[in-house]
């Protein structure tokens, strides 16, 4: 059988396009391998949200194809950087096989068959009507507790940090029918825990007359049988309803935490952002999450150093921090990206040193909240439905709880799957430490 392995970088959305190229390539008789030097198709999924993870695109290519000297292998670059940057890549590396976007995914399996005997290169954004939503589930999510779930594609809204719309096109919802098709596909296999993934899932639907929203959709999946869990990523603020938080306050099985990315808590970065909301609005969202649902358990994203951005605008993302006591957060200084219009920002640029110097200063303060809200859970019991063994301690397990709390007891790997109740014993900065009762 042909092997294929495949890299990923970025975001839950890519895991996901690689899920689903494993599966289309499987029907197509290959196999997935851990093992780049078997490999007979190596595919990287690029991620282009920040200078950095292009980076480790260049130093994988520079690895694979050495390979190439010694035997047949076709190499592809796939994701968001084939998308923006295809054409550039294609030139740089004329010994790369495949260059392809997100929306050519589904068809992996003829673009391997044609780079047997020609380069392909393929960033054709497809059309919103009959997008393929391939329903492939991909084989490695048989032997996991949680699986993810598309909802939709791409994005409309033009955050001006923000190279997402470029790389991922126009926002297109899947049916519904599709959604709890795959849901009930990955349940009948196993699967205890769905996140249902887009880049905007608030939003679902709502380009269409009549069309089911993102709190029709929560409502659905929750009451497919076999669903334990339910986790959506990500959420945009302003489309946040409250249909969806009467879904906190009515669905057992949706977890009481979401990751609700801010970007910063001063209106006037917010307004140059393009993020359509305000701090006052963001905290009332809190608020409401939290009358719905007791222990629900917020995380964030952070961008320092937004062009303009100054000292006063910064202070107001620590006291947001404050606030809303952030279990947890992704924080990174504001990279400049192609095509976005907050180059055009620019002329304001903040120094380097100074929104390392506020990132550090965020991260600091976020890292005691974090202890401090973990050191409180000392002593209690939390249901924690189990991953998986660990990967660093022999005898010991690893789970989560439904506010997304990793925790680690000592327990059989046959408690895979299952639910324990675990008393704390020890909190520490992003994990928790416990004993099953
Ligand atoms: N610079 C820094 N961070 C960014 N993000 C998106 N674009 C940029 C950028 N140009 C962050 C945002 C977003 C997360 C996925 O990545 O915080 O929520
Ligand atoms: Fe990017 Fe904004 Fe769309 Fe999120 S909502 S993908 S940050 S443009």
């Amino acid at each position: 059988m042909p092997r294929v392995y495949i890299k990923t970088f970025g975001c839950q959305m890519n895991e996901y396009d690689s899920g689903k190229m494993r599966a289309l390539l499987g029907k197509d008789g290959f196999e997935t391998t851990e093992e780049l030097s078997d490999a007979d198709v190596v595919l990287v999924n690029t991620c282009s949200i920040r200078e950095k993870p292009e980076a480790k695109l260049h130093s994988f290519i520079g690895r694979v194809l050495p390979m190439k000297r010694q035997r047949r292998v076709i190499v592809g670059i796939a994701g968001c950087m084939a998308q923006v940057d295809g054409e550039r890549l294609y030139k740089k590396y004329p010994k790369v096989d495949l260059v392809f976007g997100p929306d050519a995914v589904s068809r992996i399996g003829e673009m391997v068959a044609t780079a047997q005997t020609r380069r392909v290169l393929d960033t054709e954004f497809l059309g919103e009507e009959g997008y393929p939503f391939p329903s492939d589930v991909d084989p490695e999510s048989a032997h996991r507790v949680g699986a993810f779930v598309t909802i939709q594609k791409g994005c409309d809204n033009r955050c001006t940090f923000c190279i997402v719309p470029a790389t991922r096109g126009d926002e297109v919802s899947r049916p519904i029918a599709e959604v709890l098709a795959e849901v009930s596909a990955l349940v009948a296999q196993g699967v205890k825990e769905i996140t249902l993934i887009g880049q905007n899932v608030n939003s679902y639907g709502l380009k269409i007359p009549n069309h089911p929203t993102f709190a029709d959709l929560l409502r659905a999946v929750s009451a497919v049988p076999g669903v334990e869990m339910i986790r959506f990523t990500t959420s945009h603020p302003r489309d946040l309803g409250d249909d969806v938080i009467a879904c906190y306050r009515d669905l057992p099985n949706l977890a009481s935490h979401l990751h609700l990315p801010v970007q910063s808590g001063s209106d006037r970065v917010l307004r140059r952002m393009k993020r359509f909301y305000t701090r006052a609005h963001y905290l009332d969202v809190i608020r409401k999450l939290r009358e719905a649902r007791p222990d629900f358990v917020a995380t964030t994203d952070i961008i320092s150093g937004f062009p303009g951005e100054s000292e006063a605008d910064f202070d107001e993302t620590m006291s947001l921090l404050e606030a809303v006591r952030f279990h947890a957060s992704f924080s990174f200084n504001y990279s400049p990206r192609p095509g976005t219009a907050a180059l055009r920002l620019l002329d304001d640029a903040v120094p380097d040193s100074v929104a390392q110097a506020r990132l550090e200063r965020f991260q600091a303060r976020q890292r005691e909240i974090a202890i401090e809200e973990h050191a409180r859970l000392v002593g209690t019991v939390q249901r924690v439905l189990v991953e998986g063994p660990s990967a660093h301690d022999d005898g010991v397990v690893c789970g989560r709880t439904s506010t997304f709390k990793t925790v680690n007891f000592p327990g059989e790997a046959a408690l895979t799957g299952s639910w324990v109740n675990v008393r704390i014993t020890r909190g520490f900065a992003n994990t928790l430490r416990g004993e099953a009762e």
